[in-house]
């Protein structure tokens, strides 16, 4: 198959997004591309991508991977439309710290949080470059499907570590890789992708264009363990009673009854 014209998947649960036109790992013009799209479109595309959902079909309501964060400092790496800082301001949180690339994200991040009565620190940064967050402070550090838009995976779990107390927590989560390689056809799924493709490629959605690569899981797991993470838990199961409450001829919902869409990893800085 022609390098340029690779079937891709969908990106979370939105439209498919077909046509993947292969990029150059260049990480400025990605975060151009990217903040682009995040500054024009935003996170209503995608869908699912913030707390308490970790993604289409995982809750942190089931799988209770916080547990008590009263008095806890958190930061949110990503944090788009502010939703996930919400919903930890209002389980009691100390403080609330976010980053995100894009000015437009970080803008309605200030907006929704002052209208529930809630303050935070929010930085626009992208999260493989230093931007003045405090080192071995954080309770928490967390992502929900931010951490994969990263240019530099081992540097930004590097720096993750950094921000963290020892023995700090770090949630994150993000496409589950199997899922990018497979589509639904015709009631049957077929892989349209190498799972093992981790190359760099450009897909249109919604009218804006976005810049990405699929990760294999091993590379996460890796690139946790040199920056000194130890993992306690992941997460590769689709919820029984989300999955139920979509429709029958729903192929994304098809799918996830085969296989994982999301994934999540916690993990504990040693
Ligand atoms: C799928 S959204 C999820 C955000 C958030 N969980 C939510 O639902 O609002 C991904 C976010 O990552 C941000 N992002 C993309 N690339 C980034 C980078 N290199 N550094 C920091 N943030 C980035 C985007 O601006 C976007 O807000």
């Amino acid at each position: 198959m022609d390098k340029n014209s690779v079937y891709r998947t969908n990106i979370i649960g939105a439209g498919e997004v077909g046509v993947a036109i292969s990029a150059d790992m260049d990480k400025n013009s990605i975060h151009k591309t990217n903040s682009i799209f995040w500054d024009t479109k935003g996170n209503e595309v995608l869908g699912a991508t913030a707390l308490p959902l970790y993604g289409a079909f995982v809750s942190e309501e089931k799988c209770q991977l916080f547990g008590d964060i009263s008095g806890k400092k958190m930061l949110e790496i990503g944090c788009g439309s502010g939703q996930s800082l919400q919903y930890v301001g209002e389980h009691k949180a100390s403080e609330l710290w976010g980053t995100d690339i894009s000015e437009k994200q970080i803008e309605k991040t200030k907006q929704l949080l002052t209208s529930c009565g809630l303050s935070a620190t929010l930085i626009c940064s992208p999260m493989e470059e230093e931007c003045g967050i405090p080192e071995d402070y954080f309770d928490f550090v967390y992502s929900i499907y931010a951490i994969g838009w990263t240019t530099d995976l081992e540097g930004t779990f590097r720096r993750i570590a950094s921000y963290l107390k020892k023995d700090g927590v770090f949630i994150f989560s993000w496409s589950h890789p199997i899922h990018k390689c497979v589509v639904a056809e015709n009631d049957m799924l077929a892989f349209k992708k190498s799972y093992f493709d981790e190359s760099w490629y450009s897909v249109s959605l919604d009218e804006g264009t976005l810049t990405l690569s699929d990760r294999k899981l091993s590379t996460y797991v890796n690139a946790l363990s040199k920056a000194g993470f130890v993992i306690e838990q992941m997460i590769e199961q689709s919820d029984d009673e989300m999955m139920q409450s979509r429709d029958d001829n729903d192929d994304f919902a098809k799918k996830a009854k085969m296989l994982p869409v999301t994934f999540v990893i916690k993990a504990r800085k040693l």
